[in-house]
């Protein structure tokens, strides 16, 4: 997945697009897979974060809050192994400019229905603002209760509407915001946990999509 691009985008607020962003890079850093992770979002959620104790481990991060973004993307992300990209939480050239360079475009969905209307939206946003090249996406069901009614009916119901989705959940564990009071990740606190274990099992699956696009680009298909 060398030099590959991750885009998380949502235009739904709070839908958890900081913390699969924060939780994916800190998983690659602490695997020497190399990542950079780069705040396109005028909150600076990430930012912010990585100025606390634990500094998301150190981790190579960029601040980059306005629609140039892409340049940086395509300036930086050959020297590492993997580039993600948080957005903002509503509709913003910014958003647009960061999709036109990815490779695969994860977009976190909270299990309710409100929240899927609006995911819709940003599937269309995505497909209008792009020419030509059109990355791999998938949701990502967030905030999940396991086992719960909601999460199969709106599972069911995504996946009826050609909305494709990760298998894996990132169920509701408090360990998120746990993690966030001393600028970490659960990957970083409890490596073994079952949080840092639904992030490992997310990042093989992106690996899995990034390399089958890697092979169709490496043969021109
Ligand atoms: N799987 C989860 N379990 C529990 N809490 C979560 C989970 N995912 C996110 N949260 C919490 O939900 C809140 C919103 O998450 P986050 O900031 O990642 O969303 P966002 O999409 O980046 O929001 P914004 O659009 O404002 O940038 C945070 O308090 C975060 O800790
Ligand atoms: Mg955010």
């Amino acid at each position: 997945m060398s030099g590959s691009v991750i885009t998380i985008a949502s235009l739904k607020g709070g839908s958890g697009k900081t913390t699969l962003a924060t939780c994916l890079a800190v998983h690659w850093h602490l695997k020497w897979r190399n990542p950079l992770l780069i705040d396109a979002d005028p909150q600076r959620s990430i930012i912010r974060l990585a100025e606390r104790e634990r500094a998301l481990g150190g981790i190579d991060l960029i601040e980059q809050a306005d629609k140039s973004v892409w340049e940086t993307i395509k300036q930086r992300s050959p020297s590492y192994g993997v580039t993600i990209v948080d957005t903002p939480g509503f509709d913003s050239d910014i958003t647009v400019a960061a999709l036109a360079v990815a490779d695969l475009v994860l977009i976190p969905v909270k299990a309710s229905p409100l929240d899927v209307d609006r995911m819709m939206d940003t599937v269309k946003t995505l497909m209008s603002g792009m020419k030509g090249w059109t990355p791999a996406f998938r949701c990502v069901l967030t905030q999940t209760t396991r086992g719960s009614v909601i999460s199969r009916h709106i599972r069911a119901e995504l996946e009826d509407g050609g909305f494709p989705l990760l298998a894996t959940d990132m169920p509701n564990r408090v360990a998120y915001a746990e993690a966030g009071l001393y600028g970490a990740t659960p990957t970083q606190i409890a490596p073994d946990g079952p949080a840092a274990r639904d992030i490992a099992d997310i990042a093989t699956e992106a690996e899995v999509l990034l390399s089958t696009r890697n092979a169709r680009k490496a043969v021109g298909a």
